[in-house]
């Protein structure tokens, strides 16, 4: 068993209460390599920005589960040595099960998502209390979720959004003990978040997504005031990427993200976490592929993953400072 507190971390409650009074919202990065890691705690500590450090369970699987962990114990000390001690949350993104919540509790998670959003809702509410009771006894924090986004959300696909219903939140966030509360509003994961028939076209021909749903945002609020909300898929999909993918061989169709504007709107009020994982895929693919278009000879991986670490890094300032107000609140 080893604490988060001997690894330099911080839980979420302190973060959070910040954030819904200060009127702004700590960006949750998901992260799989050094390189984007590299990028989220340069970006933050230039920024001055709180930072939520995600690993999903296909994350875990990908880079190895002691080696990620280690990796987060790193970046407090790389954050240090980059002259500012940023604090810095490490999250469970998207679990599925108390094994696994439990697991990474124990080996120095300071916060876990239990997302039983696809289960019947009092078997969501049964396991989602078994993982507080413990994570609650160990000082983590925890995240719910109610709702269920359209979209793909590691293995599991839906269709169409189910909105999280008002009427239920009292009653969940009472009886589990969560810490903060995902719900759905119009947010989906991956960089196809709308197909262009669900979205109008400005003067310039350029598709406008259907607004998230702030009334049911609202109504959430109005029943749980000041209880911190957390937004899942809410990457912004910039169409300079897109494009740059496109230009340089890539194939990407209908990639639509939500509107920066809709999401500084989300972040001033208790929504106080925001995930963004897509588009640092995006800004990651562009700058490669940017690379081998210009020089197809290149095979050093220190000089394209290089230059994805760079794009990353400003994709994340501009989000501190331009979409979320996180800067400056460390
Ligand atoms: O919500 C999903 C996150 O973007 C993580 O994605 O499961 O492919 O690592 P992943
Ligand atoms: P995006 O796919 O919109 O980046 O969402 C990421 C997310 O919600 C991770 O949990
Ligand atoms: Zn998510």
């Amino acid at each position: 068993m080893l604490s988060y507190k001997e690894l330099g971390l911080v839980n979420t409650k302190e973060l959070f209460k910040k954030a819904i009074e200060g009127g702004y919202a700590i960006p949750a990065f998901n992260f799989n390599n050094m390189e984007q890691l590299q990028a989220i705690i340069s970006a933050c500590v230039e920024t001055r920005s709180p930072v939520i450090l995600q690993v999903s369970s296909g994350a875990r699987k990908y880079a190895n589960q002691t080696l990620l962990r280690y990796m987060a114990q790193g970046a407090v000390e790389y954050a240090k040595e980059l002259g500012y001690n940023i604090p810095i949350a490490l999250h469970l993104d998207h679990g599925d099960t108390f094994e696994l919540c439990k697991d990474c509790i124990d080996s120095g998670f300071s916060s876990v998502m239990i997302d039983g959003s696809h289960h019947p809702y009092e078997d969501n509410i049964a396991l989602t209390k078994k993982v507080v009771e413990y994570a609650h006894s160990k000082g983590v924090t925890v995240e719910g979720e109610l709702g269920v986004l359209a979209g793909i959300e590691d293995d599991v696909v839906a269709e169409h959004h189910t909105y999280t219903r008002p009427e239920e939140v009292v009653d969940f966030v009472t009886r589990t003990g969560v810490d903060s509360l995902a719900i759905s509003i119009g947010t989906s994961h991956g960089a196809n978040k709308f197909t262009p028939d669900q979205c109008t076209r400005d003067e310039n021909g350029i598709l406008i997504p259907p607004p998230l749903r702030f009334d049911i945002l609202e109504e959430i609020e109005k029943q749980i005031p000041g209880f911190p909300i957390v937004l899942h898929g809410a990457s912004s999909v910039p169409q300079e990427y897109v494009a740059t993918i496109n230009n340089n061989g890539g194939a990407l169709k209908d990639s639509i993200g939500i509107p920066e504007d809709q999401l500084r709107k989300a972040a001033a009020s208790a929504v106080c976490k925001v995930n963004i994982d897509s588009d640092g895929r995006l800004a990651m693919t562009a700058a490669v592929r940017e690379v081998f278009a210009k020089n197809p000879a290149e095979f050093d991986p220190r000089k394209y993953l290089g230059p994805a670490r760079e794009e990353l890094k400003k994709l994340y300032m501009h989000k501190t400072k331009n979409v979320l107000g996180s800067a400056g609140k460390a």
